[in-house]
């Protein structure tokens, strides 16, 4: 796992803003995995910023993204589609048809559904670098504590802790869903590259439990700990509960002059 601690949040937004455009600019068919919440908010106005001024298109660009609600339909301004649409896809040039949610609409079955989701993955030639959030919880997607660490896209009940994070984004008379679909742990694994981005004290003890904690499905985003390419960009709040934070910044070091003397090892 690499993790890179920067000063504030905003630091954090290019950075990872920077590894999408290099994804995207260097593969003629990039395929992108995205999250919702509101830690990718300025990553998302970022890459706006950098199609409006001219340098990244996204014409070749297919997104799958982690979850999605039951129980409320794309028109419903909480639904993730409209989060995205909103947030990103209204404001670049990906072509709609190629921008992926895991949906179930009522009467569907979300079995079929996981299973669909999963097949048009592998279509696409599977996730070149998925973007992931992290709940206080530890959870990635909607996998939440005690997630099977194999497990592929499929229903989930999300726990009391989530909703009760996630209820400041909802009215009082307001419909929650208790249920969602979402890419399993397996899943997430299977991107090439993940780029885990977390800001702020409250993610602090997850970051702690992902990094350094066992690999457990209790915390979920500890099977990061099993991906051969995890990047983990955080803020110093988000940080502050890792005791080797020397370490990562010195190993960042050496990567920049590892990099600069043989070129960037990643290979999109
Ligand atoms: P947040 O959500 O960015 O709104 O904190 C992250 C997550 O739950 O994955």
């Amino acid at each position: 796992m690499q993790v890179i601690i920067f000063d504030d949040a905003q630091h954090v937004a290019t950075n990872a803003a920077e590894w999408v455009a290099e994804l995207i600019n260097k593969n003629p068919k990039p395929v992108l995995g995205l999250a919702t919440g509101s830690t990718p908010i300025s990553l998302y106005q970022q890459l706006v910023n950098k199609h409006q001024a001219g340098q990244l298109s996204f014409k070749n660009t297919t997104s799958f993204n982690l979850d999605e609600y039951l129980g409320i339909d794309a028109s419903n301004a909480q639904s993730y589609r409209h989060f995205m649409n909103e947030n990103l896809f209204d404001h670049i040039d990906i072509d709609i048809s190629k921008t992926f949610l895991p949906t179930c609409a009522q009467g569907e079955n979300p079995r079929t559904q996981g299973l669909k989701y999963e097949e048009q993955i592998k279509q696409a030639g599977g996730v070149d670098l998925q973007i992931l959030g992290i709940g206080a919880n530890g959870h990635i997607g909607f996998n939440e504590p005690t997630s099977s660490l194999a497990s592929r896209t499929r229903i989930k009940t999300l726990t009391q802790q989530t909703l009760t994070d996630n209820s400041r984004l909802f009215d009082n008379n307001e419909f929650q869903p208790t249920l969602a679909m979402t890419m399993g742990i397996a899943t997430i694994l299977d991107a090439r590259y993940v780029l885990l981005i977390a800001t702020g004290e409250s993610k602090a003890k997850a970051v702690k439990d992902m990094v350094a904690g066992p690999l457990s499905a209790m915390c979920p985003a500890s099977a990061l700990q099993m991906h051969e390419n995890a990047i983990v960009l955080l803020d110093k709040a988000a940080a502050s509960q890792l005791e080797d934070q020397e370490y990562y910044q010195w190993a960042h070091d050496q990567n920049i002059k590892i990099n600069q003397e043989f070129g960037l090892y990643h290979n999109y």
